[in-house]
C-alpha cells in the first residue's frame, strides 16, 4: 500500500514501527488474546487480532517471543516488562509502535482515513485557537487539518493516559502544527511541568491515510 511507508517516518530510532492491512485472525491470536475478543463482532476481532499480530513482530525483535499482549479495564495494553508501545487501527490500516522504557515514558500512534473530517464535528475537536488556524488555511484543506488534528489529539491521548490514568476531552489538548517540518507541539496540563518544554510530535499526510506519533522520553518524566 503507498502511504504505509509513512508510518516508519514517524519515530527515531529508538521505536520499531509495523503497519499491516487489516487481514488479522482469530487463529493468529494466542489463547489469552483470543478469550479477550470472545464477544466482539467479526470486524473488530480483524482489527484486534491485526494489530497483536504486528505487536508479536516487533516484541520478537525485542526478544519476547511469546507474551500475550492482554489489556486493562481502560482498553490500555499490558506490555512486558521493559515495553511500551502504542496501537491504532483504522477500517484498512494497523499500527503499532513499541519502544524500550529505558528509551521512551510514553508512546501513542494514530492513524485515520485521509478524507476530510466532517464541518460540523470541527467545533468539538478544535480549540478556538486551533479552529482560528483552521479558518487561516485554504478552504480545501481544512477538512483535512481538522482529521489530522483529531488523529494528534488521539495519538497524544495514547502517549499520556497509561502514565497519569487521567481523561482528557478535545478541548483540554492544544495542538499547534509547524508544516514546515511536518512536526505537531501538544499542550496537555500536566505534560509540560513534565518535561519542562511542550512535546514534539510527528504526522505524516498521506494520499490514503493520515498518522501521527508522539516519543515522551524516559528521561524527561518522572
Ligand atoms: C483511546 C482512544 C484514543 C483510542 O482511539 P480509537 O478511536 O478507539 O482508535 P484506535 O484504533 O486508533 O486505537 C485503539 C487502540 O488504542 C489503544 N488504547 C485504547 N484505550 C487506550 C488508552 N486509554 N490509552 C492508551 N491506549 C489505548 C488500544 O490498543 C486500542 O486497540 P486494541 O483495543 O485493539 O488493543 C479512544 O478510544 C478513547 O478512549 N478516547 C478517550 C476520550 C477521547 O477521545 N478524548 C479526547 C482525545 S484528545
Amino acid at each position: 500500500m503507498p502511504d504505509q511507508g509513512l508510518a516508519r517516518e514517524l519515530f527515531g530510532g529508538d521505536v520499531l514501527v509495523a503497519s499491516s492491512p487489516i487481514d488479522g485472525r482469530a487463529d493468529d491470536l494466542l489463547p489469552d488474546e483470543r478469550a479477550a475478543c470472545a464477544r466482539f463482532a467479526e470486524r473488530r476481532v480483524r482489527e484486534f487480532a491485526t494489530g497483536r499480530r504486528c505487536a508479536r513482530q516487533l516484541l520478537g525483535q525485542m526478544g519476547w517471543t511469546v507474551f500475550p499482549l492482554g489489556r486493562d479495564a481502560q482498553r490500555v495494553p499490558l506490555w512486558p516488562p521493559g515495553v511500551v508501545g502504542s496501537i491504532s487501527h483504522t477500517k484498512d490500516l494497523c499500527l503499532v509502535a513499541v519502544a524500550s522504557t529505558r528509551d521512551v515514558a510514553g508512546l501513542g500512534v494514530d492513524v485515520e482515513g485521509a478524507e476530510p473530517l466532517a464541518p460540523k464535528l470541527w467545533s468539538r475537536i478544535c480549540t478556538p485557537r486551533e479552529r482560528r488556524w483552521l479558518e487561516a488555511q485554504p478552504q480545501a484543506e481544512r477538512g483535512r487539518w481538522a482529521k489530522l488534528l483529531f488523529s494528534v489529539k488521539e495519538c497524544s491521548y495514547k502517549a499520556w493516559f497509561p502514565l497519569t490514568r487521567q481523561r482528557w476531552g478535545f478541548q483540554e489538548i492544544e495542538i499547534e502544527f509547524d508544516p514546515s517540518r511536518r512536526e505537531f507541539r501538544v499542550s496537555m496540563a500536566g505534560l509540560e511541568e513534565h518535561l519542562g518544554h511542550p512535546a514534539t510530535g510527528v504526522y505524516r499526510r498521506g494520499r490514503r491515510w493520515v498518522m501521527a506519533g508522539l516519543s515522551l522520553p524516559a528521561r524527561d518524566t518522572p
